[in-house]
């Protein structure tokens, strides 16, 4: 995701701002060594975190404060704003936090905290699971590993995905990534490092064909089983393939995963026209991305306007 790098907005908060600016329950964005501050009243107390989401760079100003919390406006993620913690994805990173200080009737931002270690997974009634197995190398999947080792869950993580890459930042690959305008290492939600550091054992091309509930085992393609104390099923969604005769042609693509996304670039460097079938969000988004290769593209669907079956007529019309 582009982020811009313009002037920051706002008053210097080093300098400071009268408490009168802002309201309980207000927000200001205001800059702190270059770098963009949300400050938040909650009563008396004053929080300043960083301005934007970590996952897209959503404008939290514009967000919805809530306790001890802000949620972006864009996929709402959420952080929390003593510890700048990203409590709910799909954001993965927290946001940064400054000291406040109020003094005569001024508010004035000091140096940035250091980030505070995430709280312990709470010890449930019965005994911690010795080994976790997670299906699905996607958002969820990922999420649930890297947040079990984040509240220092110390036992076994198997991450089983049938994919041949490690988990991507999917929604990229209708938009950014697909009409060129962003490199193909933005597109892992970690290196490859981030799983052997964090002891995440993930394991790809690994398909799981089986569950067996009773001797807690799950069952792979490959003939190998594996045993866990807790299973997680994170196995996302497919794309509809039409049975219509046609489909199977080698220039048809669905988009799914990263090397769905990769077949279509490569194509899309010999080719002057797309069709795209289905105007939802990801058929529209292609069509954009296509459009941004200077490629002649055409939507097919059943609704008589794009978006409508999700926005209603009137959006459909305007689009
Ligand atoms: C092109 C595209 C653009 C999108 N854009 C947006 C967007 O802008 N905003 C938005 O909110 N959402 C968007 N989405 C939807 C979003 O990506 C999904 O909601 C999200 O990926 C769901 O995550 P998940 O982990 O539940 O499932 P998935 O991402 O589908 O992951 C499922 C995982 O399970 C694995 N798996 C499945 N079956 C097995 C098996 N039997 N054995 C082993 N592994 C298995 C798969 O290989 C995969 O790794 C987009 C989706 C696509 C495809
Ligand atoms: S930009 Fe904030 S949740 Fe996506």
């Amino acid at each position: 995701m582009a982020q811009d790098h313009a002037q920051p907005s706002g008053p210097d908060l080093v300098r400071g701002i009268a408490l009168a600016e802002l309201a309980d329950g207000g927000k200001l964005v205001g800059h702190f060594g270059g770098e963009e501050v949300l400050l938040l009243r909650r009563g008396t107390e004053i929080f300043a975190v960083g301005a934007h989401c970590t996952h897209y760079h959503g404008p939290l100003v514009d967000g919805l404060a809530v306790d001890e919390t802000i949620r972006c406006p864009w996929h709402h993620a959420c952080f929390d704003l003593r510890t700048g913690e990203a409590l709910r994805a799909p954001a993965l990173r927290p946001v940064a936090c400054w000291s406040v200080e109020q003094r005569d009737g001024k508010i004035f931002v000091r140096g940035k905290q250091a980030q505070p270690k995430p709280k312990a997974v709470g010890k449930p009634s019965g005994e911690t699971p010795k080994r976790i197995v997670i299906v699905g190398g996607g958002a969820a999947g990922f999420a649930a590993a890297e947040g079990l080792r984040r509240g220092q869950y110390e036992g076994s993580i198997v991450m089983l995905s049938n994919d041949d890459a490690a988990p991507v930042d999917r929604p990229n690959l209708s938009k950014d990534y697909l009409a060129g305008k962003a490199p193909e290492d933005w597109v892992p939600l970690r290196p490859d490092s981030f799983y052997s550091k964090n002891r995440i054992d993930l394991r790809l091309n690994a398909n799981v064909t089986g569950i067996d509930a009773s001797s807690r085992e799950v069952a792979l393609a490959d003939g190998s089983k594996l045993p866990y104390d807790r299973l997680l099923l994170a196995t996302g969604a497919e794309p509809v393939r039409l049975p219509i005769p046609g489909a199977d042609q080698t220039h048809v693509f669905t988009l799914r995963s990263l090397a769905d996304s990769r077949a279509i670039i490569e194509r899309a460097e010999t080719s002057r026209r797309a069709v795209v079938l289905g105007a939802g969000f990801i058929g529209l988004e292609v069509a954009a991305s296509l459009r941004a290769r200077d490629i002649e593209v055409h939507v097919v669907a059943p609704d008589t306007r794009p978006m409508e079956r999700i926005l209603g007529p009137e959006m459909g019309d305007f689009l």
